[in-house]
């Protein structure tokens, strides 16, 4: 029997809408956070083939030749542009994609939208499961790249519009659960396919249509959402899809409101021009920088190239990857925290304890690294394990506070009028910040040396900083009541509110 759950619509009126946590709305969301697990499989699964012998021998013969070489230079034996290339045209291809994704989730709807991700994906990972030359596996990463842009834009939005207003948190989340999932699946794979010669790199390349698989067929009989079918003035699909999800005949409320936010929705002209807008000034920079500071924590540095890293400091290659194996575990489980907590401590808890754990271990780990790993010794076992232990450390921490608030945030701050175009930002600088440190991080690696970790460490002081002076509390407070209670009372950003000039007034609400 689903339990029902009467949820206060977020304009604080005191109306309610029915809705039961359906099975159907269950198996919608399992179904399209999928195209979470084709994100974090990529994420994952790209540092493990690039520090295959086969996969190097194949493509970057410089690479390997120097990865060999005994006297090598521990911190630049990967420094290669092509081998970045790789791993950066991925998020480089998404970051484009996704305005283009954001016009199609409008024109034809979520579940095509979704639909296209998984088909892009596909052909891209034929491409690069059976890649003869690096063109080939460049082009098919840039595929992978345009299923993850459409994928990202469509996923999240498809979570929000279908899940009863009460669980659209926990829904959210389960996104970002199923990419650090994703990122601990392609660490086993590729723990067990680096044995698998000449070809394991095939079979790690070629799973990623799993995922990819699942989200195609299952988009056949997920939902459209009631929001779009009404954006799209399909009125009586609207109406019968909203009660379908709900498990109810009473939403008419609801109904109607959706149709006054389509309608609202469709007075705001130019969303992104409002979002210019001095009045709009405090959202847009916590959105950015939340995706800034979200990259400059390092995360990516050591998703991406875990097993590079954990080679570096003289493991093995299965030790390596058996590393990151025990990362990921790490990773997904501390997500799980973040969904515990979130709505109980609050945001800024969450965060500013996470800078002094990621702080703390950073500098360790470049200290270690600095005392004990010169340009070619490889480090002493007992001080290897602690580097593995203290970036567990790191990880759980990036895992319950910036990892899921960064995509959470931006997606609370905003009013209506700028919701999606500030939440579209947010998303492509995103990709944009993850592009420049995963086409950076190895040669910076080689240049820093062990610095590169109080390079990180730096910039988790200034996020720190940013947390305990810009970031106002956001936990408990209904979205539409954000300006009223959280920025005309904040210190700093209430200036921002005085002048008139601003956005396009609307009074209604949204679902988004
Ligand atoms: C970030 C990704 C990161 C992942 C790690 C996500 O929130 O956007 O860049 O790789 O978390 O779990």
């Amino acid at each position: 029997m689903p339990a029902v759950v009467l949820s206060k619509p977020e304009n604080g009126s005191s109306q309610q809408f029915e809705a039961k946590i359906t099975i159907y709305v269950v198996i919608c969301g399992i179904i399209a956070a999928t195209g979470g697990l084709m994100f974090g499989y990529d994420i994952g699964i790209s540092g493990g083939v690039t520090s295959m012998d086969d996969f190097l021998l194949k493509f970057f013969p410089t690479v390997y030749v120097r990865k060999h070489h005994v006297k090598e230079n521990n911190y630049c034996k990967y420094d290669n542009q092509h081998l970045q290339l790789f791993t950066s045209s991925l998020y480089l291809a998404a970051l484009v994609s996704s305005f283009v994704a954001s016009r199609s989730c409008t024109r034809f709807g979520r579940r095509p939208t979704m639909q296209a991700a998984s088909l892009f994906f596909l052909v891209g990972v034929v491409l690069n499961a059976a890649a003869q030359d690096l063109a080939m596996l460049i082009i098919g990463r840039i595929l992978l790249g345009i299923g993850v842009g459409f994928a990202n834009q469509a996923v999240p939005l498809f979570l929000s519009e279908i899940a009863p207003v009460r669980i659209r948190g926990a829904l959210n989340i389960l996104f970002q659960l199923d990419v650090t999932i994703g990122i601990f699946i392609a660490n086993v794979v590729n723990y067990f396919t680096s044995n698998l010669h000449p070809w394991g790199w095939r079979l790690s390349l070629g799973l990623a249509g799993v995922p990819a698989l699942i989200l195609c067929l299952g988009s056949l009989i997920i939902a459209e959402t009631p929001t779009s079918l009404i954006e799209r003035e399909k009125l009586d699909e609207g109406l019968a899809m909203l009660k379908r999800i709900r498990g109810t005949d009473n939403v008419r409320a609801e109904y109607e409101e959706l149709v006054e936010a389509s309608e609202a929705a469709r007075r705001v002209k130019r969303p992104f021009r409002n979002l210019m807008k001095r009045r709009s000034r405090p959202q847009l920079v916590i959105a950015i920088a939340m995706q800034v500071f979200q990259q400059f924590t390092g995360i990516n540095a050591i998703m991406f190239y875990a097993p590079v890293l954990f080679q570096t400091i003289g493991f093995k290659n299965d030790a390596s990857l058996l590393s990151s194996i025990i990362m990921g575990t790490v990773n997904v489980l501390s997500t799980l925290v973040s969904v515990a907590l979130v709505d109980r401590v609050g945001r800024r808890v969450l965060l500013l304890e996470a800078c002094v754990q990621m702080f703390i271990s950073q500098s360790i780990i470049g200290g270690l690294l600095m005392a004990n790993l010169g340009t070619t010794n490889s480090l002493h076992k007992g001080v290897a394990v602690w580097v593995v232990v203290l970036v567990c450390v790191y990880v759980s921490s990036f895992a319950w506070s910036w990892g899921p608030l960064g995509w959470l945030i931006p997606s609370e701050t905003f009013p209506l009028e700028t919701r999606t175009a500030g939440y579209a930002f947010a998303v492509s600088s995103n990709m944009l910040f993850t592009f420049l440190i995963a086409q950076a991080f190895l040669s910076m690696m080689c240049h820093m040396k062990a610095g590169i970790f109080f390079f990180f460490a730096g910039w988790i002081v200034l996020m720190g900083l940013f947390v305990v002076f810009l970031l106002p509390e956001t936990k408990n407070v209904p979205i539409d009541e954000m300006m009223e209670r959280v920025w005309k009372k904040h210190g700093y950003w209430k200036r921002f509110m005085d002048d008139d000039d601003g956005v396009e007034a609307v009074n209604t609400t949204t679902t988004v």
